[in-house]
């Protein structure tokens, strides 16, 4: 048996990060992960992020390789009928942008900080299960090398994602889940091409939406909406290239096309489950919701839950006062529910629904042409966009 402050189940942005913030406050904390190192650091996800998310990574210590490799966004192009449109970020909000830093480059840093601090993430961990979580909580794991282990931290915090085992030990009557599944998905493909295009371009077309992003100087991120039980199997090089051509055509604009060597689809939906509390049981990230991704608010919306958890912890040590733990969930929630709207908002302006009418076509491109036009309704799209202040 180990006894520890802090019990993290799941070494993603969430729990990495979170031990990270404890860490810096001198609050020890252990992490349980399924995953090896070299998957995690491997996994191919979005690539979005908030100047908070930046800002916060600077000020920590780890973010000399984003202020490095990052790719800073001052605005981004709504495409539609055939043009593009900017959004001035920079401009609509007195300075901040948004930084391409893919999501797996910030859990190479966030690993090599904790191991460098000599904090323990437990790896390859199989079985993992919390106990008691109103009472007395409990983690029980087994190690990759057959060990059954057990740790007994003051508090658990569940950042395992969608289908980790800390969502479904909260419990109570007051327990709610909301879901919203939309019916299509996003076809990611990267490619070996220079970028066709400075800045995001966000593409509504009659044929559904695309997405144009970067990873680096040779290799860019592009995504075109798909049915999500499509398989990448029926789209050649070719059929996608198409696709993706006929969706952001107009004014001449062409993409710049090269081999792609990696397609990958993902489902849409938005998913809420509050409180984020049961006990001595936290849920933050995935764990507690989802985003669908246009937008970029996911990882995003992790490290602002464990930003307000950590220093709801940290006072906690300190004062011996459970305010800031009591109030993390509603907290939490007020920020997760303005970008559970943002994000809506965005997949219904931009995407092709199939039983849209011809009304519902021409009220999408009306509202993309107020965001376009009106300087008050472009603010609103940043400011959302640059993420709210986590302060
Ligand atoms: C990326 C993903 C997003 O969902 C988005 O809104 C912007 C960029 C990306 O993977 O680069």
């Amino acid at each position: 048996m180990t006894r520890t402050k802090v019990g993290i189940v799941g070494a993603g942005p969430a729990g990495l990060m979170l031990s990270h913030l404890l860490g810096l406050a001198g609050i020890e904390s252990v992490v349980v992960e399924s995953r090896g190192r070299e998957a995690i650091e491997a996994t191919i996800r979005a690539g979005g992020r908030e100047q908070n998310t930046v800002d916060l990574m600077v000020e920590t210590g780890i973010g000399d390789r984003l202020r490095r490799e990052g790719f800073v966004h001052g605005g981004f192009e709504f495409r539609f009928d055939g043009r593009g449109h900017r959004i001035d970020l920079e401009k609509l909000t007195g300075g901040r942008a948004i930084t391409v830093y893919p999501q797996h480059e910030v859990l190479k840093d966030l690993i090599a900080a904790r191991l460098a601090a000599g904090g323990e993430i437990v790896f390859e961990a199989r079985d993992t299960a919390v106990h008691d979580v109103a009472t007395d909580p409990r983690i029980t794991f087994t190690t990759r090398d057959g060990e059954a282990r057990e740790l007994r931290p003051d508090v658990i915090v569940g950042c395992d994602g969608s289908y980790g085992v800390a969502r479904p030990a909260i419990e109570g009557a007051d327990r709610q889940d909301f879901l919203r599944v939309y019916p299509f998905g996003w076809f990611g493909i990267l490619t070996e091409a220079p970028p066709s295009s400075e800045e995001l371009i966000y593409a509504r077309h009659d044929s559904g939406f695309a997405l144009i992003s970067t990873r680096s100087p040779d290799v860019q991120r592009m995504y075109f909406q798909c049915d999500p039980s499509d398989r990448v199997e029926n789209w050649s090089d070719d059929r996608i290239w198409n696709e993706l051509q006929t969706r952001v055509a107009g004014d001449g604009f062409r993409l710049k096309e090269g081999p792609i060597f990696q397609k990958n689809i993902v489902p849409m939906r938005s998913f809420v489950c509050q409180p984020m509390q049961h006990g001595r049981l936290f849920i933050a990230g995935d764990a507690a919701h989802t985003v669908p991704p246009t937008g970029a608010k996911g990882l995003n919306l992790a490290v602002a839950d464990v930003f307000v958890l950590s220093r709801a912890i940290e006072s906690w040590y300190r004062t011996g006062s459970t305010d800031g733990l009591e109030g993390y969930s509603a907290t939490a929630l007020r920020r997760i529910w303005r970008a559970q709207h943002f994000s809506w908002w965005m997949t219904s302006m931009l995407h092709r629904f199939d039983d849209a009418t011809e009304f519902d076509r021409r009220r999408q491109l009306a509202e993309l042409d107020l965001v376009t036009s009106s300087e008050a309704a472009a603010t609103t799209v940043a400011e959302n966009y640059v993420g709210l202040p986590l302060h």
